[in-house]
């Protein structure tokens, strides 16, 4: 049985955060989600993660992953000291195990299962990989070629650190070795601390002997450990989602300011322009055109929806062939039956729309049913809210409201009724009626010449 444990207990003081590093987002994930998802993708149960700092915070954000058990460490005397933690918490038939870093968050799988081959017949295998500069990454040391040590960089020697080979953090260990090593780690090391990485040498010097593999793709094992660090992991998580994304048939026009969260899918044929962002649960469909500057979170888009530019989506739902914006605003429980339209500075909220309803210019839809094939003029508005309640607009199939109409909620206009332009209507039009609720116009003949004003 191969289990996992993955450090996540340090607070991260160089973020200069309250929130846990390893909580900080690349795409839309926590770190150290991504570091879960990537052991349970090569097979790791049960899955450990060591909390401490903003313990709790870090336990909620796996809600409902029942793989994943907590052990704690009280204080963060190192990650020697946390990977002892972990260890108390696996259960005794394990017989190997991943240790990962909650803040390296882009692990490929396939260098997971390189690490497991590697390890057979040793001690533990670690992953490292090649950066120049080598930054504030442990040395990998070799002895006739093989790893005898990891020596971190501030105990390190002018020499050792132009080594240029890094530790990642990421090691597999036979779990027997890993239960009677565990405890000769000591804090004799320029920070004071129990440091994991002294078990290679031990692994070494009992003959047990470490393994290493070198990583393909070095920018894929980067920690983050400060903002800067974080952005860096972002930008090249981006080019992994939109490289996916475009490979399976989705065009981007401007990738590199296109920012896709590794959560959303997006079918073929549909087109990002520049400048968009989809987070969260969202689900674009194919063949849909995304218009550029549009910001689209945890909504779902069916086949052929067209967004115009600068438009955003709030948990919105739109079905097949709808059309959204430009500059339109769908807010939580927008709902768009197939062919709407929404058209410029239209904002909608917890509402509606009926099959090819549409409400193409200056409106305010909220908490309204609207029926399909109606048409909402400019400068409509639902008055949803007096005060103190929400109140329920209902607009009937195949009706039309007049541009400037205020519709006082709880109100309900019949399928077919005639709204006229500018009306305030506060009682029920019923079906196939015009409902006229605004002052009479009257006409005052030669009144210009008559009493008009004169210029003096
Ligand atoms: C560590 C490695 C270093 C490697 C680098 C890769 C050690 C001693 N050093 O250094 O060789 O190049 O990762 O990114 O292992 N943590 C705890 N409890 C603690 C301390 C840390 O859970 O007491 C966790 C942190 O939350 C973090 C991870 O362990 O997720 C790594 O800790 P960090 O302090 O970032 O180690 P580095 O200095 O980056
Ligand atoms: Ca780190």
């Amino acid at each position: 049985m191969r289990a996992a444990i993955i450090l996540a207990a340090g607070q991260g003081t160089r973020m200069k955060s309250a929130r846990p590093k390893v909580l900080h987002e690349v795409l839309g994930r926590p770190m150290v989600q991504w570091v879960v998802d990537a052991a349970r993708l090569a097979g790791a149960k049960p899955i450990v993660v060591v909390v401490g700092y903003g313990a709790q915070a870090v336990r909620d954000s796996f809600a409902g992953q029942d793989d994943v058990i907590f052990a704690v460490q009280e204080q963060q005397l190192g990650t020697g000291d946390a990977l002892a933690c972990g260890l108390a918490a696996l259960p005794a038939e394990t017989d190997s195990l991943f240790v990962l870093c909650g803040d390296v968050p882009l692990i490929p799988t396939q260098e997971l299962q390189a690490l497991v081959e590697a390890q057979q017949g040793c001690a533990l295998s670690v992953l490292s990989f090649k950066s120049q500069p080598p930054h504030g990454y442990g040395r990998k040391l070799r002895q006739d070629g093989k790893v005898c040590a990891i020596i971190e960089a501030k105990d390190a020697s002018s020499e050792q650190l132009a080594i240029s080979e890094c530790n990642s953090g990421t090691y597999c260990f036979d779990a027997e070795f890993l239960r009677g090593s565990i405890a000769s780690l000591d804090t004799n090391n320029a920070q004071g601390e129990f440091y994991l990485t002294d078990l290679v040498a031990i692994a070494h010097a009992s003959g047990a002997g470490a393994a290493a593999v070198v990583a393909a793709d070095a920018a894929r094992l980067a920690g983050a450990n400060d903002r800067c660090d974080l952005a860096a992991l972002n930008k090249r998580a981006q080019s992994l989602v939109n490289e996916a994304l475009m490979r399976s048939g989705v065009t981007m026009e401007d990738p590199a300011s296109t920012w896709v969260d590794s959560t959303v899918s997006v079918g073929p044929e549909t087109v990002i322009a520049p400048g968009v962002r989809l987070s969260g649960r969202t689900q674009i469909g194919a063949a849909c055109r995304i218009g550029q500057g549009s910001v689209i979170g945890d909504s779902l888009l069916g086949d052929g929806v067209v967004v115009h530019p600068y438009s955003v989506f709030e948990s919105a739902q739109v079905e097949a062939a709808c059309s959204v914006g430009p500059f339109a605003r769908l807010r939580p429980q927008a709902y768009l039956e197939t062919g709407a339209k929404v058209g410029n500075f239209v904002e909608v909220k917890k509402a509606r729309f009926g099959a090819g309803a549409k409400a193409n210019h200056l409106a305010y839809i909220g908490d309204a049913e609207i029926g399909a094939g109606a048409n909402i003029g400019a400068g409509t508005i639902t008055c949803n809210y007096d005060g103190a309640n929400k109140h329920l607009t209902q607009i009937g199939e195949g009706s039309f409201v007049g541009s400037n109409s205020t519709l006082v909620a709880p109100i309900k206009i019949g399928d077919g009724a005639f709204v006229a332009a500018g009306s305030v209507v506060t009682r029920e039009v019923p079906e196939g009626a015009l409902g006229v609720g605004r002052v009479k116009q009257r006409n005052i003949e030669g009144w210009v010449a008559r009493a008009a004003p004169k210029k003096g």
